[in-house]
């Protein structure tokens, strides 16, 4: 968060790292595994380095459960090479939004064009299930902050790709889509807070993704975002929401949601 350092060369850092500890000079695609989303690692192809992520510069220790902190480079049949990251850190974390972005700038310092970014997230759509995942169309940025600094103007339009949303489809053709809401948190949103995100157009509530989208198109990756809906937003279900729903619903849509995402990257 040094105002004196330079993001990139940091995220350059990082990616010395990751070729250092790896192996692997460079990597394809990057994936950052939400909750509910970690068992894919698994079925993506085969591992070939797993590194805790707080060897890498600039990395901080996971605050939470459910997030697993290292870094994976897993070499796909297809011969791709993909950085895993389980180690995200999140805005509400209270650190800046170099921080938060420092993952997906270090993957495309790895080489990486397109970066998968997949969460845990509250449903506002009444038709959605807990346990459901769905892709990310677009979203609106509600933390105040942005990842870019000074005069920055960078375009937004199809941020999330249709084309690899079309492609995400021909795997799994029942897959519906909404625009993410990103709120600072950690606490969840009040009820009436989740009828602004739905008045605003939104469709799914979380804490992540979108300043990471934002970094990810700043470095000219192509990005691809799915959100697991763990449980409906405040208000939409009438009961508590609390995080050991939220790691439940993940755990138990995790073979199925895993196999979708490795199907989907074998697709990239
Ligand atoms: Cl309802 N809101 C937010 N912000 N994040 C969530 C969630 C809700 N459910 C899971 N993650």
């Amino acid at each position: 968060d040094d105002p004196n350092t330079d993001p990139f060369e940091v995220a350059a850092a990082a990616a010395a790292d990751i070729a250092r500890l790896t192996g692997a000079e460079s990597h394809d695609i990057a994936l950052t595994l939400g909750s509910g989303w970690g068992k894919a690692a698994d079925l993506i192809g085969e591992t070939t380095a797993t590194i805790p992520a707080t060897e890498v510069t600039g990395f901080s220790k996971p605050a939470l459960e459910g997030h697993v902190g290292t870094l994976r480079s897993i070499l796909t049949p297809e011969g791709r090479r993909v950085l895993v990251i389980g180690a995200r850190t999140h805005f509400y974390e209270g650190h800046g939004p170099r921080r938060v972005v420092h993952s997906v700038r270090t993957a495309a310092a790895t080489g990486a064009k397109t970066m998968v970014l997949t969460n845990g997230a509250g449903g506002i759509r009444h038709t959605w299930k807990p346990g459901q995942p769905v892709l990310i169309s677009d979203h609106i940025n509600l933390t105040g902050a942005s990842p870019l600094e000074g005069a920055t103007f960078v375009d937004l339009t199809d941020l999330y790709s249709m084309r690899l949303r079309d492609l995400a489809r021909r795997i799994d053709p029942t897959l519906d889509e909404g625009v993410y809401c990103q709120f600072r948190g950690p606490q969840y949103e009040t009820p009436a807070e989740v009828q602004m995100a739905k008045t605003f157009g939104g469709h799914i509530v979380g804490m992540s993704t979108a300043l990471e989208a934002i970094a990810a198109r700043q470095a000219g990756m192509e990005v691809l975002g799915f959100s697991l809906i763990t449980n409906m937003a405040a208000g939409i279900q009438t009961t508590p929401l609390s995080h050991a729903e939220v790691i439940e619903a993940g755990r138990e849509a995790e073979p199925v949601i895993s196999d979708l995402l490795a199907r989907v990257v074998a697709a990239l």
